[in-house]
Formats: structure tokens, C-alpha cells, sequence
């Protein structure tokens, strides 16, 4: 009797601390979450100045996502650390994601550099996929940055990955990734050089991109516009 009073304490016990990290790990993937909007904001901010003062949008589109939890799980087992929040925190840094999509590659740089410049941002790991691709094609430009965030009673410094690809890049990172969850996969040897054959082209292309724009922007001038088409350029659609 004595002893099944204590198997049900015990397991109440146990519910219970079980209940407390689900909530200490809930209010930390809500932080991760804060920092995402904060690592955001600032991008549009600096898509939105460089629209308005120098006429061009260096980003496409910004995507953004908080790590799955099955995921962490997975990632903090293979690399053997433990499963307390402390340790969670302390490495991974890729729990918080943004994906930031440019149209052409000197827009990446520039965008990855008016990003770690600003005084609040440390840089905390780089990797250039881009000048460096990985072994199957892979192109992008990575960053961990952190940031600090300020909540109610404290502030806290997080990190946050960026990637920055361009539209081709990104592309073919979408499909390439699709190789991750098919389980057999016939001619997969044959699918992988089609892969890598395309990355090759996709990099040509943007390069060659990147050159027409350069030739455009040096070789050529504004159209003389009439006072009602400079008019036309005002519009706050799309700001608000
Ligand atoms: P992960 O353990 O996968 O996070 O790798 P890592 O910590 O060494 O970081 P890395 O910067 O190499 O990659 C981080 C992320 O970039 C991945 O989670 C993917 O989203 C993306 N990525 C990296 N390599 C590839 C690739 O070969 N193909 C695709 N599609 N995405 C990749
Ligand atoms: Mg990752």
C-alpha cells in the first residue's frame, strides 16, 4: 500500500518538474521568437531606407522559423551535450532562423554588412558558402549574430542564424533539400551531379545578373522626367 502511495507521489513529483521544463521551454523558444522580431525588424528597416533614399529593395523576401522541438531533441543527442536549458542555449545556435532572399549577390554582402555593423549586433560566426560552396553545390551566406533582447525584468542576449541566398540560390536549396527526406532514392548518384550541374549554372547566372546590373547602374543615366513623373515616384503603399 505504502508502496503504491509513493509510486503515485513519485510520479506527481515527476509530472510536476516534467511541467516546469515544459514551461521554462516554452518561454525560452518565446524569446528565441522575440529575437527573430527583433533581427527582422531591422532588416526591414534597412530595405525600407535604401528603397527610399537610393531607389532600390536589396531584399526579396524574409522568411523566418523557430526550430522544431523533435529537432533540437535530435541535434543536442547527436552532439551528445545534455537536455537542460542551459545547455540548449548554450549550443545551438540555430533555434532562431531567418532566411533572407536578395535578388543579386552584391546585395547579400551588402545587407549582411549594414546588418553586422550596427552597434547592438555581435557577430558571432560567418560562413561564406558562397565564395567557399559546399561539396554537393550548396551556395548561401550564413551568419550567427546575437542580439540582446529587453523583456520585462531583464535583458538577454540571443542568437539568432541568418541565412542570405539569392532568389537561383534559393531555389535549388529548396529542391536539394527535398534529397533529406526521401528514403530511397533510385539513381540518387545520377539526381546528385544533376544537382550539382545546376548549381553550377544557377552561379553563372547570378554572376552574369550581378554584371548587367553593374553595366546598367555605370552606362547609363535617368530618363529626363517631367515634374508629374518624379510625382509618380511618391507612393506610401507600401510602406504601411
Ligand atoms: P546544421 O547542423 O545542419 O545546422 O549545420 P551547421 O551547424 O554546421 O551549420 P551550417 O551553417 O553548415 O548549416 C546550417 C543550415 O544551412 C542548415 O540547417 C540548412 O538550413 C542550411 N544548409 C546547410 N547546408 C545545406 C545543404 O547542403 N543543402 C541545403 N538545402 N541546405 C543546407
Ligand atoms: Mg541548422
Amino acid at each position: 500500500m505504502a508502496e503504491n502511495n509513493n509510486s503515485r507521489l513519485n510520479s506527481i513529483e515527476d509530472a510536476m518538474v516534467f511541467l516546469d521544463n515544459a514551461i521554462e521551454f516554452q518561454e525560452l523558444m518565446v524569446r528565441y521568437s522575440c529575437a527573430i522580431r527583433e533581427v527582422r525588424t531591422k532588416l526591414e528597416v534597412l530595405n525600407d531606407d535604401l528603397r527610399i533614399r537610393k531607389g532600390r529593395s536589396p531584399i526579396e523576401s524574409i522568411s523566418y522559423r523557430i526550430k522544431k522541438p523533435a529537432s533540437i531533441i535530435k541535434k543536442m543527442k547527436k552532439r551528445g551535450y545534455d537536455f537542460s536549458i542551459p545547455a540548449i542555449r548554450q549550443n545551438l545556435n540555430d533555434i532562431a532562423g531567418i532566411r533572407v532572399v536578395c535578388s543579386f549577390i552584391d546585395d547579400i554582402y551588402d545587407v549582411a554588412d549594414m546588418l553586422a555593423y550596427q552597434d547592438d549586433i555581435k557577430v558571432i560566426e560567418i560562413k561564406d558558402y558562397i565564395k567557399n560552396p559546399k561539396e554537393n553545390g550548396y551556395r548561401s551566406y550564413h551568419m550567427i549574430v546575437e542580439i540582446p533582447v529587453f523583456f520585462s525584468d531583464h535583458k538577454e542576449p540571443l542568437r539568432v542564424e541568418v541565412q542570405i541566398r539569392t532568389i537561383a540560390m534559393d531555389f535549388w536549396a529548396s529542391l536539394e533539400h527535398q534529397l533529406k527526406y526521401k528514403q530511397e532514392i533510385k539513381n540518387q548518384e545520377v539526381i546528385v551531379a544533376k544537382l550539382k550541374d545546376c548549381a553550377n549554372v544557377i552561379a553563372h547566372v547570378d554572376s552574369q545578373m550581378q554584371d548587367i546590373r553593374k553595366e546598367l547602374e555605370e552606362n547609363s543615366t535617368e530618363k529626363e522626367g517631367t515634374f508629374l513623373d518624379k510625382f509618380e515616384k511618391i507612393s506610401f503603399g507600401s510602406i504601411i
